[in-house]
């Protein structure tokens, strides 16, 4: 029991220098040179990804002879030799220098001139590198630096992918730009706060993909993330801050989430007879993902073709453009509204709920004074109940054209959309047509 330790001490020791889990003041990690998490789960030191020149300063599973960074520092300034030094200042920033060139490539803080009492930088196993006051626990919610803060592709176990609203930081994760190019790539996920929040893909400047929004314990219109016996997840809304968190149930299972060049979601799990990472889940996307395809008010079923189409009560707005499978325009009101007082909302089920950019909610309003809102301003469009458990509660409402949207019997959900007086009281007719749609469908 005491050898052991001992050979794997001595073992690190010749191979590299540091081996230990923490970086002090004024100390430097050179190449070669690694800092090891307690457990040995996690290693941070340079690297080179495959067919590059380049070198960098990142995070990598120790165990796994395959190598994956879990979390590069460098990303869009890399070292273009091995002279990488990397200090811990006496103000606990990280730098990073180039010693053949004597310039700082990357730091964890633009500048600081406070000192402080011995601050240390420390790797743990969950995989983050955190820099704090000597003396101070290392699993404080805020210390003076984290590299959770700051995913690059990856989201480990653990992280809050998100808003603190506190500090006013966001995490999100951006994909590399290519597999031997840790540099910002094209794809970036986060949680867009104007309005409900939503989990959106960019491509650049543009939505590529909507997660639907959290409506108590899953997203609205997403089928694949079920509860599961590896991890379990939830996704927290309040004064403080809004997250996205997935926490390993199986410890002993190594996960990651990752966010490929090509914009495609890989959860991989480690398989260690096969000593490879396995495919756990991907979002698998189709047409009916593309964001907006069928315009506003207009709904996609995959099951259909062609498969955009009106939502009931609704028409094409360009009817020409419709028929030749040009839906941008979507669709508009069959009768259009007025704002008069006989108007009022007709039930449809199993949607993914729409885009809720510009929407408004409120977690405590019941479903009754929801509608009543709705109601009582002409320009809220649809509501629904912001948290489907239990009975459901909460509030969210909608403004002008609603986007989005697409038919899912499975993972869908319930709108209540503004239509004239005229339209109202169809709820028969669209049971039918569901029953009818659900027998089609079975
Ligand atoms: C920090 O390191 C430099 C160079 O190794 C040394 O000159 C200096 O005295 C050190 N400062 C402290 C406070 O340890
Ligand atoms: C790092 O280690 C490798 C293999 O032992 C060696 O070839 C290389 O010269 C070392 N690089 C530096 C910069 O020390
Ligand atoms: C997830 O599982 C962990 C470990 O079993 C548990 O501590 C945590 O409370 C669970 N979280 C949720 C949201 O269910
Ligand atoms: C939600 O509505 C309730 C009841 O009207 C109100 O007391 C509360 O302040 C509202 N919450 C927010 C966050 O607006
Ligand atoms: C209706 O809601 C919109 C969006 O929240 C708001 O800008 C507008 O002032 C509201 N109108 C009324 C009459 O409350
Ligand atoms: C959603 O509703 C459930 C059941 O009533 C409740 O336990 C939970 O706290 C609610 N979530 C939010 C965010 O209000």
């Amino acid at each position: 029991m005491l050898i052991f330790p001992f050979l794997v001490g001595l073992y690190a020791s010749i191979t590299c220098s540091y081996a230990a889990d923490t970086i002090s003041a004024n100390q430097t990690v050179r190449y070669n040179q690694t800092i090891v998490s307690p457990q040995e789960t996690f290693e941070l030191g340079f690297f080179s990804p495959p067919n590059s020149m380049n070198h960098y300063v990142g995070i990598w599973y120790k165990k796994i002879p395959k190598r994956t960074y879990v979390w590069v520092a460098n990303r869009n300034t890399p070292l273009t030799d091995t002279s990488g030094e990397l200090t811990l200042t006496l103000q606990g920033v990280l730098i990073l220098r180039e010693a053949t060139k004597g310039n700082v490539v990357w730091s964890s803080a633009k500048s600081s001139t406070t000192l402080v009492k011995n601050p240390i930088g420390q790797l743990l196993d969950t995989g983050n590198f955190i820099i704090h006051k000597e003396g101070e626990g290392t699993n404080q919610e805020d210390p003076i630096w984290q590299s959770f803060d700051f995913i690059t592709d990856t989201l480990l176990p653990g992280v809050k992918l998100g808003w603190n609203f506190i500090t006013g930081h966001e995490r999100r994760f951006t994909s590399w730009k290519s597999p031997d190019d840790p540099a910002f790539g094209e794809f970036s996920y986060g949680i867009d706060i104007r309005g409900y929040p939503q989990m959106i893909l960019m491509e650049g400047q543009d939505i590529k993909l909507r997660g639907g929004p959290w409506i108590g314990f899953r997203f609205s219109g997403i089928s694949t993330l079920r509860p599961n016996r590896f991890f379990n997840f939830t996704f927290v809304v309040n004064q403080r801050e809004i997250y996205y968190q997935y926490n390993l149930i199986d410890t002993s299972a190594i996960m990651r989430l990752v966010l490929q060049p090509s914009g495609r979601f890989e959860l991989l799990l480690w398989s260690d007879s096969k000593q490879e990472w396995n495919l756990y889940s991907t979002r698998q996307t189709d047409i009916c993902d593309q964001y907006a395809v069928c315009g506003a008010f207009g709904s996609c079923n995959i099951g259909k073709s062609p498969v955009c189409e009106c939502l009931k009560g609704f028409e094409p707005t360009s009817p020409d453009q419709w028929k030749n499978t040009d839906w941008s325009q979507g669709c508009r009101h069959t009768v259009p509204l007025n704002c008069s007082p006989g108007e009022g909302f007709n039930k449809y089920t199993n949607l993914k709920l729409p885009d809720t950019r510009g929407s408004w909610y409120n977690q405590t309003i019941t479903l009754v004074e929801c509608e009543k809102l709705c109601k009582s301003n002409c320009s809220c469009s649809a509501y629904t109940t912001s948290n489907i458990s239990g009975t459901g509660s909460g509030c969210l409402l909608w403004f002008g054209g609603l986007i989005d949207i697409r038919t899912n019997a499975e993972s869908g959900d319930t709108l209540y959309i503004r239509v004239s007086a005229s339209e109202l009281g169809n709820s028969k007719t669209i049971l039918l047509f569901s029953l009818l749609a659900l027998r089609l469908s079975v």
